[in-house]
């Protein structure tokens, strides 16, 4: 059977991978500056992640939600703290779209409305509303096209007032930075407007944290840099440092009911203890503040390259140059054997590194960097 085929691949082929390096089956190490799109937050192959996955493995894997799991409440508790919303009530699923689905659906059950309201260059999945709030005509199919949605720029309040006015409006839907779109980054003056004017025009605002959450921006979600609380928070990819895991997070105001969000493989007890052992890590080995520390170090090293410009926050950053870089990340993985990420701003090479990066990997990078430019 042929694979459909829907991704260019690069010609590596990775057999195994520790902390922030992948290895292919000659052995030879490429150093992970994408973290597999974002995903891998306390490092490839950690001893406490597999230990948790083994344990559990060795008890029980799965069971579907119609029985007690002690393990997803261990996780709200645990999530609770690191973010200090313990207010908030935790809802599970499997992937970053499934979450963005849910937060949307949640939206809309909560103000009896359906159309939402996104932004200029967003991305948030590939299924049915996700992929309709996401700004890329090419991947929206005609199905999906008939959900209700409007993008405007960030910074224009005056278009968000204008949509919300007309009474309609479920959702505001932001990522506090973007990342596939390339590190676009709302202003906190912006975000405090969107939360005052979803607060009046009875609007549901979504944070959609899939790829800037669970530490990677130096807070624990990156809309933490201001004050605001979002009605819903959606999350995935470093959430289980590669097993298939996210979630909503739903503010105190909007109410349970059973049956109203449901799905089969969500919250099951592999993918808590995935989420457990991640949230551990990261407490322990400080890498929330350790991302920050990294991020100084990069900006500092990267500033000394004429006519880039640095984007995004945290470990989850950019370097736009005034060239597209398809051909620049070719050498580099081929060449020099770091991989970093694309974005759909041709000029921007991403940078995603697991959350354990270290400044000699920043060292290694720049100097390769500089040999290719
Ligand atoms: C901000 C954001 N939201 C949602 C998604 C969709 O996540 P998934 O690919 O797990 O469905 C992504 C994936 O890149 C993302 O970056």
């Amino acid at each position: 059977m042929k694979l459909f085929e829907v991704y260019p691949l690069y010609d590596v082929q990775p057999t195994r991978a520790k902390d922030v390096y992948v290895y292919d089956a000659e052995g030879t190490a490429y150093l992970d500056l994408y973290g597999g799109h974002a995903v891998i937050s306390i490092g490839h192959s950690h001893p406490h992640y597999i230990q948790s996955l083994h344990e559990q493995l060795d008890n029980i894997a799965f069971y579907s939600n119609a029985i007690q799991n002690p393990w997803q409440q261990k996780l709200a508790d645990a999530i609770g703290e690191h973010s200090c919303l313990h207010d908030y009530q935790l809802f599970m699923c499997s992937s970053g779209a499934e979450a963005i689905e849910n937060a949307l659906k949640m939206a809309s059950f909560h103000t009896g409305k359906k159309r939402v309201l996104a932004f200029k260059g967003a991305f948030h999945g590939r299924t049915s509303a996700a992929v309709a709030v996401t700004d890329n005509q090419k991947i929206i199919a005609p199905l999906n096209a008939q959900q209700a949605v409007c993008f405007v720029p960030f910074e224009d309040h005056q278009a968000v007032e204008k949509e919300l006015q007309k009474g309609d409006v479920c959702a505001v839907i932001f990522e506090p930075i973007q990342g596939v779109g390339g590190l676009d980054t709302p202003s906190k003056e912006f975000i405090i407007q969107l939360e005052r004017l979803c607060q009046h025009y009875n609007t549901c605002l979504i944070a959609d944290e899939v790829q800037s959450g669970f530490s990677r921006s130096g807070t624990f979600f990156a809309f933490q840099n201001t004050s605001i609380k979002p009605h819903i928070i959606t999350m995935a990819k470093g959430m289980g440092n590669g097993f298939p895991v996210g979630g909503i997070l739903i503010h105190p105001d909007l109410k349970a009911q059973y049956g109203l969000l449901g799905t089969t493989f969500g919250g099951n007890h592999l993918a808590c203890r995935a989420a457990l052992a991640v949230l551990d890590v990261l407490k322990r080995d400080k890498l929330q503040e350790h991302a920050g520390q990294m991020e100084q170090y990069f900006r500092e090293k990267a500033a000394q390259i004429p006519g880039v410009k640095i984007k995004g926050r945290g470990l989850m950053l950019g370097l736009e140059f005034d060239f597209e870089v398809g051909p620049l990340r070719k050498r580099l993985i081929h060449e020099k054997h770091i991989f970093t990420g694309g974005s759909s701003n041709k000029k921007v090479l991403r940078i995603l590194p697991p959350l354990t990066v270290q400044t000699e990997h920043f060292d290694a990078f720049f100097t390769a960097l500089h040999d290719v430019l």
